[in-house]
């Protein structure tokens, strides 16, 4: 694959991890950003992401690291840090090194996800994850089947061309079989919580009239790492799709369905069809994953007068996460080189 001329480190809020992979005491692994790091959950049951390396002698603290109550204990020679990445207690010293820290992140468990605030400017958080029930105006994860989930890491594909999707309205029909093109009734690009809602349905006869169509879906984009949508009028279901780059060529893709409850005589076969409908909602969405994890980016595409002004939108919108302003260069408005997208 060609590596995309976009930026992979972008800021945002980004999944590392599902919660329930992460247990009191437990210690995970992980490398995001071409950043080796780890997760740790304290008894309190607040987690901790951070660099993995320990300040003392660089162990790795994912290979033996124990949570003591509140602090990770390194392997190596005991020394115990805090979630702020602060050296608490070195055994055999009467203080701990207060100068020396351990990188680490802003973190929220949302969605049974866990998120981290990646920036390489190192500034605060300057927008919220978006939530799967909270987003929108309705709806509460009780309400809801247990929720299913897809897990594809290591793919060669940006953030950025799974949210492009959102408003690519021409691909429905070809990759999803939708029997009409979608039309968008919304696009929002203002904040870095940007918002899309689309006319669309997955069902009847090729050609039927839009305006006959009572279906549609509603998505929320909180920056580039991490979307949810809500569906309407069709099989109620809502959906997170979370991708989160890995090193300077592939990424890590969750996805994730919720399916509606229903109220029905035969509560077994009524969620049995629930899962059936949620891995259907999946294979759509891998559908569209074969394409991404190979298709070579098109800075500078070759669009149609109606697809210019979403693909605009977006990549204008995608810009402000990127450490050097470049989104490519239909967000410039002139041509880039394949350049672009260095750190
Ligand atoms: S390397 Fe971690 S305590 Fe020595
Ligand atoms: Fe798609």
């Amino acid at each position: 694959m060609a590596k995309p001329p976009l930026s992979m480190r972008p800021t945002g809020w980004f999944q590392v991890a599902w919660c329930d992979e992460i247990g009191v005491g437990d210690v995970l692994r992980m490398k995001y950003f071409d950043q080796e790091m780890v997760a740790w959950r304290a008894e309190s049951g607040r987690l901790t992401v951070m660099n993995a390396y320990c300040e003392h002698l660089g162990a790795h603290l994912g290979y033996g690291g124990k949570v003591v109550g509140e602090v990770l204990q390194c392997p190596f020679h005991g020394w115990q840090w805090n979630r702020q990445g602060r050296n608490v207690c070195i055994p055999y010293q009467d203080r701990p090194n207060r100068g020396r820290r351990i990188a680490t992140y802003p973190v929220v468990e949302r969605n049974e996800s866990v998120y981290i605030w990646h920036d390489v400017e190192g500034r605060e958080p300057f927008f919220d994850a978006p939530d799967v029930f909270a987003s929108f105006d309705d709806g509460a994860a009780a309400d809801y089947y247990p929720q299913q989930r897809l897990y594809r890491p290591g793919l060669e594909l940006h953030p950025q061309y799974v949210l492009e999707n959102g408003v690519d309205f021409a691909h429905f029909k070809y990759v999803h079989n939708t029997p009409i093109v979608p039309v968008f009734t919304r696009h929002d690009f203002a904040e870095p919580v940007s918002f899309v809602d689309f006319t669309i349905t997955f069902e009847g006869a090729d050609g039927q009239r839009i305006e006959d169509v009572n279906s549609g879906v509603q998505a929320v984009n909180g920056g580039l790492g991490v979307a949810v949508t809500k569906s309407w009028g069709m099989v109620d279901n809502r959906t997170i799709s979370a991708i989160t780059p890995v090193n300077e060529s592939t990424s890590d893709v969750r996805f994730m369905v919720y399916i509606g409850r229903t109220a029905g005589k035969d509560p077994a076969r009524a969620e049995l069809k629930a899962r059936q409908f949620g891995q259907e909602v999946i294979r759509q969405f891998e559908q569209d994953i074969d394409i991404w994890a190979h298709q070579r980016y098109s800075d500078r595409p070759a669009l149609t007068p109606d697809e210019f002004q979403g693909f605009t939108a977006i990549r204008t919108w995608a810009k402000q996460f990127y450490p050097n302003g470049r989104g490519g260069s239909t967000a410039d408005g002139h041509a880039t080189s394949r350049t672009g997208g260095r750190q």
